[in-house]
């Protein structure tokens, strides 16, 4: 069946979650839809997992339109959300709809996701109305590092949970379709949930989110740089990978590969006349 941001939000309520993971390429996405996640985010992390960046500050439109449009290539029934980059929607709601504009245009995605609260709401309200849906992130916003001084758990304080939740109601006020809540106190992230009708997806905010979202390479067992606490790594693809690596290594070396089976042949007769 193909998600739309219709059935993601129908899923609030219900007994099934909603299960989200990111993807950057075509052969990750058609994996992840085959396998029959509802939702893959071209996430901005992908300055981290795939660019090698130490934050996501650096990552442009044109990386994002690019990793966007292989996913949807390669997304039959998830419905492709992308981030928005640093700064191509804080500086305001002009910007904030044309780069929309592009990632869905250029970037063939099916809905934008930009981080903040109440501070966005104005850029949220015009991209909306613009006929692009958008998706909010609240909690640990990594596009403000710089700001809140590293990456860790947000919501903590009275002020700071009264704070986020009043965000998640302007953001559904303002017409985001659902909510990322990263790093967020399982309760604060439950009292939201129950607090808005868009559906929460969780990383780092316990179970009673409406859905979950994981970095694939961490949750594939890829990623070694940094492993988060909440994250579950599912599988440890990174040893069957450099496993594999060695095999080949080794057959390259000792004449196993490439054997008879992977091998083009021609007529001796034509090989001997050019002796
Ligand atoms: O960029 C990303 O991958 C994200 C998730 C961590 C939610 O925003």
């Amino acid at each position: 069946m193909k998600n739309t941001t219709s059935t993601i939000m129908q899923m609030k309520g219900t007994d099934k979650k909603i299960s989200m993971l990111t993807a950057y390429d075509y052969t990750t996405a058609k994996l992840l839809d085959e396998a029959g996640v509802n939702t893959i985010l071209v996430g901005d992390s992908l300055g981290n997992v795939i660019l090698g960046y130490e934050d996501t500050i650096s990552v442009t439109m044109e990386d994002m339109i690019h990793h966007s449009a292989a996913v949807a290539r390669g997304a039959k029934n998830a419905l492709v959300v992308t981030d928005m980059p640093f700064m191509s929607y804080q500086t305001g709601v002009y910007d904030a709809v044309t780069n929309a504009g592009r990632i869905m245009k250029e970037g063939r995605a099916g809905a934008v996701k930009l981080e903040g609260g109440a501070d966005v709401c104005p850029q949220i309200e015009a991209i909306v109305k613009a006929g692009i849906p958008v998706c909010a992130h609240l909690g640990l916003t990594p596009q403000s590092v710089n700001a809140i001084g590293g990456y860790k758990i947000q919501g903590k304080t009275e002020a700071a949970a009264r704070k986020l939740l009043e965000d998640a109601k302007a953001v559904e006020k303002a017409g985001a379709f659902a909510v990322v809540l990263e790093c967020v106190p399982a309760k604060l992230a439950k009292l939201v949930t129950e607090s808005i009708q868009i559906p929460t997806i969780g990383i780092g905010a316990g179970a009673d989110c409406d859905g979950q979202v994981l970095v694939n390479q961490d949750m594939l067992g890829m990623f070694s740089d940094y492993v988060p606490k909440f994250v579950k790594q599912f599988a440890h693809v990174g040893d069957i990978i450099r496993d594999a690596v060695k095999s080949y290594i080794e057959e390259i070396n000792n004449g196993v590969f490439p054997a008879e089976e992977h091998t083009y042949k021609i007529d001796d007769n034509i090989i001997e006349k050019l002796y």
